[in-house]
Parts: structure tokens; C-alpha cells; sequence
């Protein structure tokens, strides 16, 4: 079968058009307690200033159902359509992610990676997209036809408690090759580390580590650009994943090896006297 170009997709805003609904979809076990939660919804303050109609769904409630591979959807008689559609939240979350001009994925980092819950969302797309039908993305990759939703332009919020790079890089990995693959224009990717440090969110956490403020002015920041140009420019996002440990060059010293026992012991000393009642 050779290959079929991608169509058009109607529903993308491009970089250059104000995205007026901006859905944001938090991957958080936590919910509306996590961090996760909190960075979203600051975001989403900076678009709504802007006029932008702003949802935040925490995906922990509702229930996603994990694709079984069944191949159902696959078949002439269900055409795209899965087993469970009537059985759980999917299908309205779909619909919800359909209406939407821009969606904002909020995850932490589990274990190396995305959260469980926002790969379990991703793996039912499966069942809306006919994989049978190849297709060229506008990259040139050969790939399968992709519904609507997959096609959203997108930016992420990827939250962990390390300090080091190499923790949040697969997730990173992960959206860029998604955006690549389904033809999603890519708006932005913040990267929060120190997760642990800013206490999740904790407003004291901005008086021991006064660079937070700053990190959350960019991240309304961040919001208001999705909201006016439909992407976060490079200034915002520099600011938005800053270090917030008072050390100049700390991104660059945390790099060196000898400098890793002296991080280790002030991160230990910090974490043992923030759980002490
Ligand atoms: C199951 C699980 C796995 C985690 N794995 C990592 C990890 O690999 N690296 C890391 O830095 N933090 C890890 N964390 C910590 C979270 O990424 C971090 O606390 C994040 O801020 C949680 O976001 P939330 O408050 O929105 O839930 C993990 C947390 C959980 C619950």
C-alpha cells in the first residue's frame, strides 16, 4: 500500500492563531492536590487574563479503561470505535479534547517517564485512528491516519522531584515525538524540577527559594502567549524551567561530579527538616 499524504487538519490553530478554547489534562495520580494540578492551573489563569476559555480536567477522576489490544475497534462492524466507549469516560473526554483548540498535558514524572495515566489515555487514541490507512506526516514520516484529537497543537507541563536532566528527558522525548508523528504543532514544554524543594506547590516554599515567583509569573506568563499567539516563546519557557536553587551556575555545577555529594547533603538536609512536625 503506498503511502497516503496526511489531509489538512481544520481544527489546528496553527502557531500563529489565538487558540479561544485551551483544555489542560492533568496525568497526576494526586489529582487536584498535586503539584501538577497547581502549575496547570496558574497557566491557565495567564490565558484565561487573555480571554481564553480554559478547562483543567485531573484525569485520576475519571476512569480510563486500558486499551487490551482486542482489535475490535479495527473491524468493519465497531469502525473506530472501542469496546468500553460505553462503559467509561473516554469517549466524552474525546469529545472534550475534539472541541478544544489547544491541550495543555500536565504530567509528572513516573518512574523515567510519563504518568501511567496519560499513557493509558494515549493508548486508547488507538481505537479512534484507522491504522490500516498509511499516511505521510507534513515531517515525512510514514505513519497511519490519526483522528482529530490527535492532531490538537499541544504544549506540556512535566513536573518531577530530581534535579538532574536526565530524570524529566523521556518525557520531554516522548511529546516531541507525538507532536512529530501525529502532525501536532508543538507550542512549548515546561520542565519543572525541584518539585520536592518548592514543597509541591507550598506557599512558604517561595520564601526559602524566592526564584518560585518568578517561575510562577512564567508560567502565567506561558498561558497568556498560548492564549495570544498559540505558542510559549523561548524567554517564557527559560524562565518557567529555571533553577530555583539560590546558586549561581548551579545548572551547569550540578553537572560536575565532585559538586554532587555537597547538592546530595543540602537536598537531605532540607528534605529531613521539612518533615519534621
Ligand atoms: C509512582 C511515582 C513515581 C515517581 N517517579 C519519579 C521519578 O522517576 N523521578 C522523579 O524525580 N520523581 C518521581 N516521582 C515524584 C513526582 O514526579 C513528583 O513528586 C511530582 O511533583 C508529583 O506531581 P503531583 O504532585 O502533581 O502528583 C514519582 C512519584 C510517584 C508517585
Amino acid at each position: 500500500m503506498s503511502p497516503e499524504p496526511t489531509p489538512p487538519n481544520p481544527t489546528s490553530c496553527g502557531a500563529a492563531l489565538r487558540p479561544r478554547r485551551i483544555l489542560a489534562l492533568n496525568a497526576s495520580h494526586r489529582g487536584p492536590r498535586g503539584y501538577t494540578h497547581f502549575l496547570l492551573d496558574l497557566l491557565l489563569q495567564g490565558a484565561r487574563e487573555q480571554g481564553a476559555h480554559t478547562e483543567l480536567v485531573d484525569l485520576a477522576r475519571l476512569e480510563i479503561t486500558p486499551c487490551r489490544a482486542c482489535e475490535a475497534c479495527h473491524t468493519p462492524k465497531r469502525r473506530l470505535r472501542c469496546l468500553m466507549e460505553e462503559r467509561d469516560d473516554v469517549a466524552g473526554l474525546f469529545q472534550r479534547m475534539r472541541r478544544a483548540d489547544l491541550i495543555v498535558y500536565g504530567t509528572p514524572v513516573y518512574v523515567f517517564g510519563v504518568a501511567s495515566r496519560l499513557k493509558t489515555l494515549w493508548e486508547r487514541m488507538y481505537g479512534v485512528c484507522d491504522v490500516r490507512r498509511l499516511c505521510l506526516t507534513r515531517s515525512g514520516l510514514i505513519f497511519h491516519h490519526v483522528d482529530s484529537l490527535c492532531t490538537k497543537p499541544l504544549a506540556a507541563v512535566i513536573c518531577c522531584d530530581s534535579l538532574e536532566a536526565a530524570i524529566p528527558a523521556n518525557a520531554v522525548h516522548h511529546f516531541r515525538t507525538y507532536a512529530r508523528f501525529m502532525d501536532a504543532p508543538l507550542a512549548g514544554i515546561l520542565v519543572r524540577n525541584g518539585a520536592a524543594l518548592a514543597g509541591h506547590g507550598d506557599p512558604q516554599a517561595v520564601r526559602r527559594f524566592p526564584a518560585l515567583e518568578s517561575v510562577y509569573r512564567a508560567y502565567r506568563r506561558a498561558g497568556a502567549e498560548l492564549a495570544l499567539r498559540g505558542r510559549i516563546s523561548r524567554r517564557t519557557r527559560a524562565r518557567a524551567n529555571r533553577e530555583i536553587v539560590p546558586l549561581p551556575a548551579f545548572a551547569l555545577l550540578k553537572r560536575l561530579r565532585p559538586f554532587k555529594p555537597r547538592i546530595l547533603e543540602r537536598a537531605r538536609a532540607f528534605l529531613s527538616q521539612e518533615e519534621q512536625p
